[in-house]
């Protein structure tokens, strides 16, 4: 097939496959009738993409966060081609095998110690809705049948599905679907970033509304839910950990079930293994998926300490959690999960994950002291930034700089004015400053 002449892609290459795709395939969060046409992919190598024509990419956002070790991780591959030869999938009610039996015993090991079982599904929006579910049927197992609504944050993103929608209301992806959602109330979310003089103030006035609420509406609650740390889709929004230490003294006075998405920010991306231990709390129920295969295979989990998971025993069925998929606790996406989680406790990877945090300080401090940047912001191998000028989600103008971005063979992809940086845990530290030093200079050209 030879390279298509007609049209150009985001890095202004021309593609046949991207032709062809464009006549069978609609892209996700993809505005088809401005978007330029897709770049094809054929290859990944360590914190490196390849596209057809050999231009090499880095991948600076980890291909969607998933990605942790780098692409094609020989021990990652390894371990699902041996266990494709031994067990491809099985149900998983009423059958269970090893690599789903392994891979939550490790989880409950380097997870902090109050949890009790492991719930798997398939993506990150399904670990929301499984968490969603327990929670209410917790209540209503209980017969506590008034606790209908759910306590999230505003700005807040839990995924696609209606009910990760619905507690992810006010980030304004879906709008289209409003009607549609269950009661949800938003509280103020701190964002803060460096030299945010006003943080204690945001803090405040949020468990103040929190604090009132609650007063009024506490045994209405089913759960709450929050991204603790940072707020990945509507922009890398960070809060510090003392407000979810205050948070949860408040849940604890009013016994709210308190929801962790991790999805994001599981598996070292804050610097430690989890969020919730960077800030020294301990949620009921936490979402996990993204980078739990290292980014290989679509698999999730939802862990919730054990009194949740006793109170839906009883005799009849009415009381079991009625969820599932097809593919729950697939053998080949636990085994990738457990070949992941050896690279996570590897003494390698921590090494890696401080030097990003400090290559991130470093340079976004350069940025900041050259008037380029504003609201600089990290929270371990998470970087992000905003640009002075306003600039909509998925809009030309922010395709604008994404394409700068790849010309210069940066994967990189603005949320509106945020540019952030989420590499994978393999990227060479001179391939980070320069990747820095390179982004300086587009944001310079503008
Ligand atoms: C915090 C958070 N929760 C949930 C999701 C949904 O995950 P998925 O895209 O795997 O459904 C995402 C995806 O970006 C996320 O960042």
């Amino acid at each position: 097939m030879g390279i298509d002449t007609e049209e150009t892609n985001l890095s202004g290459i021309r593609y046949s496959l991207s032709k062809r795709d464009s006549r069978v395939i609609w892209h996700p969060f993809t505005q088809h009738q401005i978007a330029p046409l897709p770049i094809p992919i054929v290859r990944g190598e360590g914190a490196y993409l390849f596209d057809i024509q050999g231009k090499r990419y880095l991948d600076l956002i980890s291909s969607w966060w998933v990605n942790l070790y780098g692409h094609a991780h020989p021990e990652i591959a390894r371990a699902i081609y041996q266990q494709a030869q031994r067990l491809e999938q099985v149900i998983f009610a009423g059958f269970t095998h090893e690599p789903a039996v392994e891979l939550a015993e490790t989880l409950l090991t380097i997870l902090p110690p109050k949890f009790g079982k492991i719930f798997y599904s398939d993506n990150g929006s399904t670990a929301v809705e499984v968490a969603l579910k327990m929670a209410y049927q917790y209540w209503r197992n209980q017969g506590e049948l008034q606790r209908r609504r759910f306590i999230a944050f505003q700005g807040g993103y839990h995924g696609d599905t209606f009910g990760a929608m619905a507690v992810g209301k006010s980030s304004k992806f879906f709008d289209h679907f409003a009607d549609c959602f269950f009661s949800v109330d938003f509280s103020p979310y701190p964002m803060t970033w460096w030299d945010d003089a006003t943080i204690v103030q945001k803090e405040q006035a949020a468990l103040t509304w929190l604090s009132d609420y609650l007063s009024c509406h506490a045994s209405e609650i089913a759960a709450l839910i929050i991204e603790p740390l940072v707020q990945g889709a509507t922009g890398m929004r960070m809060c510090r950990p003392q407000f979810l230490q205050e948070l949860e003294c408040l849940a604890q006075r009013y016994q709210l079930l308190v929801i962790y998405d991790e999805v994001m920010t599981g598996f070292g991306r804050t610097g430690e293994f989890f969020a919730c231990q960077k800030a020294k709390t301990f949620p009921d129920i936490i979402c996990l998926a993204k980078g739990l295969t290292g980014g290989f295979l679509p698999l999730a989990v939802t862990v919730c300490r054990e009194f949740i998971y006793q109170a839906f025993l009883r005799e009849d069925f009415q009381g079991a959690l009625a969820h599932s998929h097809s593919f729950t606790a697939n053998p080949l996406g636990c085994a990738a999960g457990l070949a992941s989680m050896r690279l996570l406790q590897d003494n390698y990877t921590s090494q890696q994950l401080k030097m990003i945090e400090t290559v991130h300080q470093e340079s976004l401090w350069q940025l900041v002291t050259r008037g380029l940047i504003e609201k600089p912001r990290y929270c371990g191998t998470i970087a992000a930034f905003a640009l002075s000028q306003s600039i909509d989600y998925g809009s030309l103008h922010s395709q604008h700089w994404q394409s700068r971005f790849m010309e210069q063979g940066l994967l990189v992809r603005p949320l509106g004015n945020v540019i952030y940086l989420m590499p994978p845990y393999c990227i060479r530290e001179e391939d980070l400053r320069a990747a820095y030093a390179t982004i300086e200079t587009v944001i310079k050209r503008g």
